[in-house]
């Protein structure tokens, strides 16, 4: 009787696990024509895969779609880049291309329910904020200083905005006197200024 009863659990429990392993199995089957695709392509369009691996979106259960558009669940270019497909947005309209989630606190919230919503309105009244609104595409935008793709969160030690790195994200522009010959902001100081700043508001 006991033996039986035992058999039955032990029957049960194994289907149990063969229903949750075919579940994970259709997960990680699921199509993202995207990233297959662009896998066996080089250079600028392989590049966004590999550093997609460890970025917070994807953590997040985010993918290529969320942020380009387009249908993942096509193979063929063309319907995959149907209308809803944005491509690569220019330059000058990443900040709003990033705050289109990122101020919107009822989306954001979904996710994270204290993540803050304000950093395309802090961006606005920072220096690079105020002369980009002129047309000044050189200044930084939130992909200069936090990657387009391999994006981490503020507290990852190797994220491009966790404090030791920050000196390194702003030198990539503040220390290249080449780059900022136009400027009339001085390019040596710099790395002493560096250690100041840590929170957009200051920027
Ligand atoms: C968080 C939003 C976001 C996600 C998610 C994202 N991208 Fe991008 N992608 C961007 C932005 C912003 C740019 C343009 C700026 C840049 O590359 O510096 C871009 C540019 C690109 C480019 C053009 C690169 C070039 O140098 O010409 C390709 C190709 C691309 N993304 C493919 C992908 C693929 C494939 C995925 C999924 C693995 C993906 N992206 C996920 C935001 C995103
Ligand atoms: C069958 C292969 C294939 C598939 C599927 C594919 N791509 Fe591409 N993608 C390419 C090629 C090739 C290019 C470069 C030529 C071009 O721009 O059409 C490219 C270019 C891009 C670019 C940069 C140029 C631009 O138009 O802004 C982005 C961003 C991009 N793909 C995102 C995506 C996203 C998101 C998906 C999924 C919805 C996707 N790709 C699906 C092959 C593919
Ligand atoms: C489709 C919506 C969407 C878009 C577009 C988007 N993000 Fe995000 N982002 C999210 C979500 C959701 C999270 C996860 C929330 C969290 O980190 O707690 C996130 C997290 C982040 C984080 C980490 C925050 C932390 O916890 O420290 C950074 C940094 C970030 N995004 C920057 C960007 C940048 C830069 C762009 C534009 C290139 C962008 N995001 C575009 C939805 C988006
Ligand atoms: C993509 C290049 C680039 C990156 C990366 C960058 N900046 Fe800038 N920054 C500029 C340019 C261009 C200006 C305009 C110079 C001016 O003020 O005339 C500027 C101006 C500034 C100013 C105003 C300076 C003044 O006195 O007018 C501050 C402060 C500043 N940046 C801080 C930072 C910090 C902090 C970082 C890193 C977290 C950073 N920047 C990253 C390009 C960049
Ligand atoms: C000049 C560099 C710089 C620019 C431009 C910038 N960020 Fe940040 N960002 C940082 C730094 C440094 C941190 C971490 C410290 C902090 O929170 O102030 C950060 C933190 C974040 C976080 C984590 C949550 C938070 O607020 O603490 C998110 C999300 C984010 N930024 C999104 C964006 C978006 C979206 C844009 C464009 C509208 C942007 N950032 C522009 C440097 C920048």
């Amino acid at each position: 009787m006991k033996a039986r009863k035992m058999r039955k659990i032990i029957n049960l429990l194994s289907i149990f696990f063969l229903a949750i392993s075919i579940f994970n199995l259709s997960l990680y089957a699921q199509k993202n024509s995207c990233v297959e695709c662009h896998q066996e392509l080089e250079d600028e369009l392989l590049a966004p895969v590999e550093a997609f691996k460890i970025d917070i979106h994807q953590q997040f259960g985010l993918s290529c779609t969320d942020c380009h558009g387009g249908n993942p669940a096509e193979e063929d270019i063309d319907l995959a880049k149907d209308k809803t497909f944005k491509g690569t947005p220019q330059r000058f309209r990443i900040p709003e291309f990033c705050a289109s989630c990122h101020s919107d606190s009822r989306y954001m919230r979904r996710f994270n329910p204290s993540i803050r919503v304000d950093q395309l309105d802090i961006y606005w009244t920072s220096k690079h904020g105020q002369l980009l609104k002129k047309g000044d595409t050189k200044v930084a935008l939130c992909t200069d200083c936090h990657a387009a793709h391999g994006i981490q969160a503020a507290t990852h030690p190797k994220s491009w905005t966790f404090p030791w790195n920050i000196p390194q994200t702003c030198s990539r522009c503040h220390s290249d006197t080449n780059y900022m010959k136009d400027y009339r902001i001085p390019t040596k100081q710099w790395v002493d200024y560096k250690n100041s700043v840590h929170a957009h508001a200051l920027f």
